[in-house]
């Protein structure tokens, strides 16, 4: 049982917020005596405040964040005291680093496991960036790769990859500062993308390898998994909000009526009918009766491809330049709201050269259904991790003598000097 599992068990429930470009929602989750989750309570509303994940207007995100958990709250009927949250903006990196250390012999046990993680998990953050996952990626008993459970082996060589998540101080102190303000504290942060990971893939593609973009308003991120565990996060500015905007000025038209359109009409792929079917678009300023445009179907396609391809093409790069490209093997998840988009898988086959599916939040129960959709992904992720922190070993960075627990003694002292 995981360090978060230990200490949710007690009272069942689990709070998730997500700090959206687009959106912020709050689920609460109740946790049975199996991990299993059941959303007992929902609360969204549009974002104010964050833009491209990083909060830019700390009163307009408060608002939005405390109007978000409380209808969550008043559905679930309880007072939330934390929650998890997730990371959208502070341009997560990672970096991957073998640490090896010499047994004392006998079998290896936990104790030898918290040394090994403590040693490497213990790296000072410095005032930039900070350190938001440690994740264990395979242990190493004298020259035997790929271990997953080294407890109870013998050998003289004991070693570890870590793959550390690293985000900018900034952006997190912002967030947390938010949430702070909404009087909740922070139990703890995760990477967009592996939320969104965790949210809507199955154990066999994490296993197996897979790779997770989560097609948000304001950010894609990215997400690479393998043998089981979290091995590279990234993420690119572009999302669903750039369509919007380059239609409403490609169009001439206000961006509401962009955003319908979109939704109505828009798809990444062109077909021979484009050129027969026409749009209506009202035109910027135009008076309610004025005469409004109309434009073929094609125009649309014509503007929003591009952007499209742009994105996935940028995904591509960032894959490629990671090296672990082919580990993470032929498989692909579109999960975030803008994956909704028709034609996306298809386009991302064509430009990934890989196998695409649609993810949408899973392994839970009680979702509504205007809530179980590809945006959410990531918000029934955090609930996930709530459960199950999947072994990451930052907490184990915790000064011995810290016993305050929570997400301010976990992510060193610059927070608490700082705040
Ligand atoms: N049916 C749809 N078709 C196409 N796009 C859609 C659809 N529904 C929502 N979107 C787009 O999805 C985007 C919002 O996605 P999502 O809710 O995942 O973003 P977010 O989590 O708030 O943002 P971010 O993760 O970037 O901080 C918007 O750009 C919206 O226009
Ligand atoms: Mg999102």
């Amino acid at each position: 049982m995981s360090r978060a599992h230990k200490t949710l068990a007690r009272d069942g429930i689990v709070a998730a917020l997500d700090v959206g470009s687009t959106k912020i929602c709050c689920f609460i989750g109740e946790m049975d005596e199996l991990g299993i989750i059941r959303v007992a309570g929902i609360g969204h509303q549009a974002s104010k405040g964050v833009k491209a994940g990083a909060i830019i207007d700390m009163e307009a995100a408060e608002q939005a964040v405390l109007s978000a958990v409380h209808a969550a709250e008043q559905m679930a009927d309880v007072t939330v005291r934390s929650v998890f949250v997730n990371l959208n903006g502070g341009h997560p990196a990672s970096n991957s680093h073998y640490f090896e250390h010499p047994l004392r012999g006998g079998a290896i046990d936990d104790g030898d496991i918290r040394r090994l993680l403590h040693e490497c998990g213990t790296e000072a953050d410095d005032s930039v960036r900070s350190l938001i996952h440690a994740i264990p990626v395979g242990y190493k008993v004298d020259g035997e790769n790929g271990i997953r459970d080294p407890r109870g082996l013998h050998g003289s060589s004991f070693g570890v990859r870590m793959h550390k998540v690293t985000a900018a101080t900034s952006a997190i102190h912002n967030l947390v500062t938010c949430v702070s303000r909404c009087l909740l504290d922070v139990a703890d942060v995760v990477a967009n993308p592996y939320a969104a990971g965790l949210g809507c893939l199955v154990e066999d593609e994490i296993d197996l390898g897979v790779t997770v973009i989560d097609m948000g308003g304001g950010t894609t991120s990215i997400a690479v998994f393998y043998d089981g565990a979290l091995i590279y996060v990234d993420s690119v500015q572009i999302g669903g909000n750039h369509v919007s905007n380059d239609i409403a000025r490609g169009l001439s038209t206000p961006l509401p009526q962009a955003e319908r359109m979109k939704t109505l009409f828009g798809n990444c792929l062109s077909s021979h009918a484009d050129d027969r079917e026409t749009i209506t678009v009202p035109q910027v300023g135009a008076e309610e009766d004025a005469r409004a445009v109309q434009i073929p179907k094609s125009f649309l396609v014509g503007i929003v491809a591009p952007r499209i391809e742009e994105t996935l093409e940028l995904v591509r790069a960032r894959l490629e330049a990671s090296g672990l490209d082919k580990l993470a093997g032929r498989r692909v998840v579109l999960t975030g709201g803008a994956s909704q988009l028709p034609g996306v898988a298809e386009l991302a086959r064509q430009i990934l050269n890989k196998q695409v599916r649609l993810g949408r939040p899973r392994g839970l129960t009680g979702l509504a259904e205007a809530t179980s959709g590809p945006a959410f992904s990531a918000c029934a992720g955090l609930l996930s991790f709530a459960v199950d922190d999947r072994g990451d070993a930052r907490g184990l960075a915790i000064p011995k003598n810290d016993t305050t627990g929570g997400f301010f003694s976990r992510i060193g002292g610059w927070l608490r000097e700082n705040f």
